[in-house]
């Protein structure tokens, strides 16, 4: 194919909730093919799960955006490449550096640790919504799926709980596509200018959280500098928002779309693990920010990729591969349970929903607790729980976009 027929990427979601069919026919036909950018530039596009797995553990490919040839999805993502990057943008050595100022608050023991923390938090905010009453339709995502992740995150960062309301609203209009440019800009500056204040503030007066931590262990020694300290912040507090709200709203709407699945997670809220694996496998988000570029020319499964070529690794259609996983476009709660115990017996890990690699996601296992104490939780307290809208008016993210729902009307 030459670049002038490459098809113009990303392709669309032809219903709401399933991954563009063009993955299905390339990973039949043409595992590794060129497509076409908003830009006219023509970057590989791999979507087998072994050359997905290749592409994001091979150093000689870069993700540095301010190479040449690096791919970028939109003019927004162009310009925001040339700002200093964090270490989401970094090669070896310097990626992990810097990942690892962060990493010890994700492990799974620092994780196990939060969860009494996350419980409360997810019922309070339930309790909440119970409270005001369920005969009228409540928007599911504004009253608890925003909520949720936004509260952890800032929990961990050490904003005043005087201050997360505001915060999460900042959040919302930076990230939600309804709101204008200007009025995105506007949120995303105020909450770097709030962030700045903090680093400032817990400079003085360090406590017990993630910002006196970079505060002490790194900007005091100079091992970063403070605009370093405010972008890592910065970084935590956007960087896995808007996939969590998505994934408790795509996992509220896959449950109703299969009831018997939904009747075995009520009966054994222990199926909130193997679920919540699940879950991110079928829905596979954040799936546009595995992109590389060609430091040297490769070899990849017979391909030749030259230096300062892009390469776009389609972690949503690894996620549905058949040479992986069994019947890939079935959502199945048993996939990852083990065959003993009635399941399939799959490997959750091989599921391409957090990445792969030294990218894959620092904080899924915070990820994970989150999703898993959402939905062992959830319908246990709203047992009722249903759409306050037919299936056909649910705002779903535009069909070119990472999958999503933007606003869930339900009754309990
Ligand atoms: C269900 C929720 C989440 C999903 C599906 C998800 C998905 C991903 C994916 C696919 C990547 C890999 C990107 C790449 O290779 O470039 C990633 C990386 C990352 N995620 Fe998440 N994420 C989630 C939640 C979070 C949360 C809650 C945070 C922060 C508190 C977070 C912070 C990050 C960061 C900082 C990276 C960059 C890691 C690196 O480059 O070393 N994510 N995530």
């Amino acid at each position: 194919m030459t670049s002038s027929t490459a098809p113009s990427f990303p392709f669309a979601r032809p219903q709401a909730w399933d991954p563009p069919a063009e993955y299905d026919k390339l990973r039949a036909t043409q595992p590794i093919s060129r497509v076409t950018l908003w830009d006219g530039s023509t970057p590989w596009l791999v979507v087998k799960h072994k050359d997905v797995v290749k592409v994001l553990t091979d150093d000689r490919l870069s993700k540095q955006r301010n190479r040449p040839g690096f791919p970028e999805m939109s003019a927004g993502g162009k310009e925001a490449a040339k700002n200093k990057p964090t270490f989401v943008d970094m090669d070896p050595p310097d990626h992990m550096r810097q990942r690892s100022m962060v990493e010890p608050l994700f492990t799974r023991e620092a994780v196990d640790k939060m969860r009494p923390y996350i419980q409360k938090t997810v019922d309070t905010l339930l309790d909440g919504i119970i409270s005001e009453g369920g005969s009228k339709p409540v928007d599911i995502i504004e009253k608890f799926a925003l909520p949720v992740p936004s509260y952890i995150i800032y929990g961990i960062l050490g904003v005043p709980f005087e201050d997360l309301a505001f915060l999460t609203q900042q959040n919302a209009i930076r990230s939600n596509g309804s709101a204008t440019a200007t009025e995105a800009s506007s949120a995303n500056a105020t909450l770097l200018d709030y962030i700045g204040n903090l680093v400032d503030k817990r400079s003085k007066e360090p406590k017990d959280d993630l910002i006196s931590k970079l505060v002490t262990e790194q900007v005091l020694p100079s091992n970063i500098e403070r605009s370093d300290a405010v972008q890592i912040a910065f970084l935590m507090l956007v960087a896995g928002n808007a996939t969590m709200v998505n994934m408790i709203a795509l996992g509220i709407v896959t449950l109703l779309q299969h009831p018997s699945q939904m009747d075995k997670l009520k009966a054994n809220s222990s199926l909130a693990k193997p679920f919540v694996s699940e879950l991110c496998r079928y829905h596979t988000g954040s799936a546009m920010a595995t992109r590389r570029v060609a430091k040297v020319d490769i070899d990849l499964s017979g391909h030749n990729i030259k230096a300062g070529e892009g390469i776009i690794a389609a972690t949503q259609s690894a996620s549905r591969d058949e040479d992986i996983f069994s019947d890939a476009a079935d959502f199945d709660i048993l996939r990852f349970v083990a065959k003993e115990d009635g399941g399939r017996g799959e490997d959750w890990y091989q599921a391409m929903g957090y990445g792969w690699g030294e990218h894959r996601c620092v904080a899924e296992p915070l990820a994970r607790a989150e999703l898993e104490i959402v939905f062992g939780t959830i319908f246990q307290k709203l047992p009722g729980l249903r759409l306050g809208v037919d299936f056909g008016d649910v705002r779903w993210s535009p069909a070119r976009k990472d999958v999503g729902i933007t606003e869930l009307p339900v009754l309990f």
